[in-house]
């Protein structure tokens, strides 16, 4: 399977059968490459509910009549615009036709600001995603900071790929990703949520070196880039 950055959070894996995409956020990405319009996806998986993330999933899931994954919350609110949603939350696993999804707790915040209103809809937990693809394990941690549980899912998946988010700021920074991908034990580690915006802003390619240290390998993947699973 071709497993493609977007730059921030947002990972799009297809295989022969079917496309998906993680926290679509292109619109108003600075370092996004692909345009929403140009996304050709069956299913977009959300991990919460905040701009970052959902982004410009109303659009991709409109233009490619995609069933949208997501807490139960903001699936619900996706449903209430005319999306195709698919609701679930922590702990739940569900199978689709690309294969399977398990939502895991993030410790994070879920909400999305309404400006004009100076409001705040609540949006539900944040999640991570565990995803099972032709036999293969990728972990999404979502937005999150550095939690003891990462064992527990390292222990109960076989992690092949995790995306870790490293900006500091709203989730774990780099050094508290080094300890997670060491929890987590994947196989590869691909840094997120990074030098999007100026108070996340790392340098990926020291997280890396700092996995290797301890044996363990990473890969900088820039906005377009791609790997083969
Ligand atoms: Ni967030
Ligand atoms: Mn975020």
């Amino acid at each position: 399977m071709k497993v493609t950055m977007h730059g921030h959070s947002c990972v799009q894996v297809e295989t022969s059968e079917s496309s998906l995409i993680i926290d679509p956020f292109l619109t108003g990405n600075p370092l996004a490459k692909t345009k929403a319009e140009d996304v050709k996806v069956d299913y977009i998986l959300l991990t919460h509910g905040h701009q970052d993330h959902v982004g410009d999933t109303e659009q991709i899931a409109k233009n490619n009549d995609a069933t949208i994954i997501a807490t139960f919350e903001l699936a619900t609110y996706m449903g209430w615009k005319g999306c195709k949603v698919h609701p679930m939350n922590l702990g739940g696993e569900a199978s689709f036709d690309f294969g399977s999804v398990k939502l895991t707790q993030a410790f994070h915040s879920a909400g999305l600001t309404l400006d004009d209103e100076q409001n705040i809809i609540y949006m539900g937990m944040p999640a991570g995603l565990v995803l099972n693809i032709e036999g293969k394990t990728i972990f999404h941690a979502g937005d999150t900071g550095l939690f003891s549980d990462l064992k527990l899912i390292g222990e109960l998946n076989k992690i092949d790929l995790a995306f870790l988010p490293i900006g500091d700021n709203f989730t774990m920074g780099p050094q508290d990703a080094v300890l997670a991908a060491e929890w987590t034990q994947a196989d590869l580690v691909v840094p997120v949520h990074y030098n999007t915006f100026p108070p996340i802003k790392q340098d990926p390619h020291q997280f890396t070196e700092a996995l290797k240290k301890k044996g363990m390998t990473g890969k900088v993947l820039e906005p377009g880039e791609y790997l083969e699973l």
